[in-house]
């Protein structure tokens, strides 16, 4: 029996304003410290192990409940357009932090967007191309703040995947939001979305980010959906559309250090490890 599981039940069997709707954080933390516990404490099967495996999914199911309440009210509110939302206070609640780790703001924005994920069906993308994994909600906030983003701006993520940063950049500002994505189950899980949440503002296009319209764009994202050639032609895109206007290109993960050497392009503050970079033509 694992006593840190057991002292971790109590704590949440016991204190009854851990329900409350402004408790959500402090709920999305310990159900993420339960599920550590749980995964510590391994396949026990002693008759107190499993008495304890039980009352942690009793209380996770309750938690659970309370919690997509509170998705429930912050989804009504984005519908009526309410803003600034309470999806927004919450993602304010916690110091940033670079890296690429999940925290809680990511769980709560799976919560909200509350997604029809495609389980099956993904083709595998070809050679240059990167899989799916999305950017963590506390830098598409940081990204949206930085570059100011909003009415007169048109934010377009090259390789959305499920959309999150279109979507809540949508949610969050005036801003009108594209997002481009190869895979088409991912374009449709993405709009369903918009439409569930009346978002008028953003919309996804299926297509590969090499010969989409980019014209309307001026904030463009990248969370390195793409490396070598590919990134290339693209970049060669960009180049061509900053000539003719100004235009901020954001990146994350890899592709910053390629996107860095351009000579064409200026970090508009110094770059930083594990944080969004942006760029503006020089
Ligand atoms: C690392 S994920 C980033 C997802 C999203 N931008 C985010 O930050 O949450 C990269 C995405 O780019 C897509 N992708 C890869 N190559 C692409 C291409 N040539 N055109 C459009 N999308 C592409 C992948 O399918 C994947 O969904």
């Amino acid at each position: 029996m694992s006593f840190t599981l057991k002292t971790l039940i109590e704590t949440m069997e016991k204190n009854p304003a851990l329900a409350g709707a402004d408790r959500l954080r402090q709920r999305l933390d310990m159900l993420d410290e339960l599920d550590a516990c749980l995964m510590r404490a391994g396949d026990a099967s002693g008759p107190a192990d499993v008495a304890l495996r039980h009352r942690a999914e009793a209380i996770r199911t309750q938690w659970e409940a309370l919690n997509a309440a509170c998705y429930d009210f912050m989804r009504d509110e984005i519908r009526q357009g309410v803003a600034p939302s309470g999806l927004l206070r919450w993602m304010k609640d916690a110091a940033f932090e670079p890296g690429d780790a999940y925290d809680f703001r990511d769980e709560l924005l799976s919560g909200v967007l509350a997604f029809d994920e495609p389980d099956a069906g993904i083709a595998e993308l070809p050679s240059e191309m990167v899989f799916y994994q999305p950017t963590p909600a506390r830098h598409i906030v940081d990204m949206i703040e930085r570059t100011g983003l909003g009415d007169g701006d048109v934010l377009v993520d090259l390789g959305s995947g499920l959309g999150h940063v279109p979507l809540l950049a949508a949610i969050c500002t005036g801003a009108r939001c594209i997002g481009i994505e190869l895979e088409q189950a991912y374009v449709q899980a993405a709009q369903r979305c918009a439409q569930t949440l009346h978002l008028g503002r953003v919309r996804f296009v299926q297509q590969d980010a090499r010969v989409a319209d980019v014209s309307e764009g001026t904030v463009f994202y990248l969370y390195t959906p793409f490396v070598g050639s590919v990134l290339s032609t693209v970049l060669d895109t960009l180049r061509q559309e900053a000539s003719a206007r100004d235009i901020r290109i954001c990146t994350f993960g890899p592709c910053t250090a390629t996107v860095a050497k351009q000579s064409w392009l200026k970090a508009v503050d110094p770059l930083k490890p594990g944080r969004i970079a942006v760029f503006r033509a020089s």
